[in-house]
């Protein structure tokens, strides 16, 4: 199938392009067909809870080995990977994947499912992360043979030479969201997350009837009229912090960290890995910072859990950072201010920096 909005495949099954009306309910697989992939799932699939990776490993599997129940819906599109939802349950979804050669999906994890792949014809190659998260193993996966994955997986499946390949895949809970990464000289970065409309990369066709593609139809209607009247916005919220803090810029900061104040960065290991660090700062996660500052905290770092501690909060760009150290000056931390423009206006100020390190 080529870009045009629509094209029928072999089995006279209407396929429309995700930018028109999508697939209908029944997702374009007609109901007869949808009865009798039902009932081969029937004993492998629960109708709720999570499937193991084995067990999803057993429906791909089972599907991949039952031509009748889906080579004749397959379309083949040189441009983008075709797919095509099966089965959707509250405890799994089913996908059927078509490739040719040089299509693939790039790094990414499946947002907390686990999942299994089946080779039904072809060749599929898996690149994924391996144990410790820094070594990249591959794998060569030829028709009939399968592979199942925890929530942990992360990997980046391309179309293994020869003629077309097709798969058959299935995720529990149901894909909601899928994080990409870019592979780097640390290993995997994450680098942005998505909301999912379809499996493996979501860049083929079909896709609707998502839980994530429902819930954002359902907030695309929503207006402000349904907030509470007195709930502040994210810029009111954000002024008002700034109304209370003395923020520092970055040589001001530098400067007064001389004198026994204290910098703490709050960015996520990822940016940190992709920005670099500031000599010195001490490491602190913004979802534990509350239980590592607050004087009255068992989780607290004695050292700097004092209410005169002089902590300056860093983030990437000075505005988490901003709520953050509003959040310390509540609990008692009066001293507590962020670094205005942080670590990129530190940066930008020619102020020390080093390459982060990965903490393991
Ligand atoms: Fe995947």
């Amino acid at each position: 199938m080529s870009t045009a909005t629509s094209a029928q495949n072999s089995a006279g099954v209407q396929q429309q392009a995700p930018n028109g009306s999508g697939l209908q309910p029944g997702w374009g697989v007609a109901p007869e067909r949808q009865q009798a992939i039902a009932k081969v799932l029937g004993g492998l699939v629960p109708p709720a809870g999570r499937l193991a990776p084995a067990q999803l490993r057993a429906v791909t599997s089972g599907l991949a080995a039952r031509r009748g129940l889906w080579a004749d819906l397959v379309v083949r599109d040189p441009d983008v990977r075709w797919y095509l939802p099966l089965h959707r349950s509250n405890s799994c979804d089913v996908w059927l994947l078509a490739w040719e050669r040089g299509q693939d999906t790039d790094w990414h994890d499946h947002g907390g499912s686990s999942g299994s792949f089946a080779v039904a014809e072809g060749c599929l190659v898996e690149q994924y992360r391996g144990a410790g998260g820094r070594r990249i193993a591959r794998r060569r996966l030829l028709a009939g043979e399968a592979v199942a994955f925890g929530p942990a997986h992360v990997h980046d499946v391309a179309h293994g030479g020869g003629g077309s390949a097709t798969s058959i895949h299935a995720y529990s809970p149901p894909l909601m969201a899928m994080t990409y990464y870019t592979a780097t000289d640390y290993g995997l970065i994450a680098k942005q997350t998505v909301a999912v409309d379809g499996p493996e990369g979501a860049r083929g066709r079909g896709g609707a009837g998502t839980a994530l593609a429902a819930a954002s139809a359902s907030a695309a209607g929503l207006t402000s009229d349904a907030l509470p009247a007195d709930a502040p916005s994210i810029d009111e919220l954000l002024a008002e912090a700034r109304g209370g803090l003395a923020r520092l810029r970055p040589e001001a900061a530098f400067a007064v960290l001389t004198d026994g104040a204290v910098l703490v960065d709050i960015r996520p290991s990822e940016q940190r890995m992709t920005e670099g660090e500031v000599p010195g700062a001490i490491i602190i996660g913004r979802n534990v910072l509350e239980w590592r500052l607050d004087p009255r905290s068992e989780a607290r770092i004695p050292a700097l859990a004092r209410p005169d501690a002089r902590i300056i909060v860093m983030c990437s760009e000075g505005y988490a950072s901003t709520l953050a150290a509003a959040s310390l000056r509540r609990i008692g931390l009066h001293e507590a201010t962020d670094l205005d423009g942080g670590f990129q206006a530190w940066q930008a100020a020619g102020l020390p920096t080093r390459p982060a390190h990965p903490s393991g």
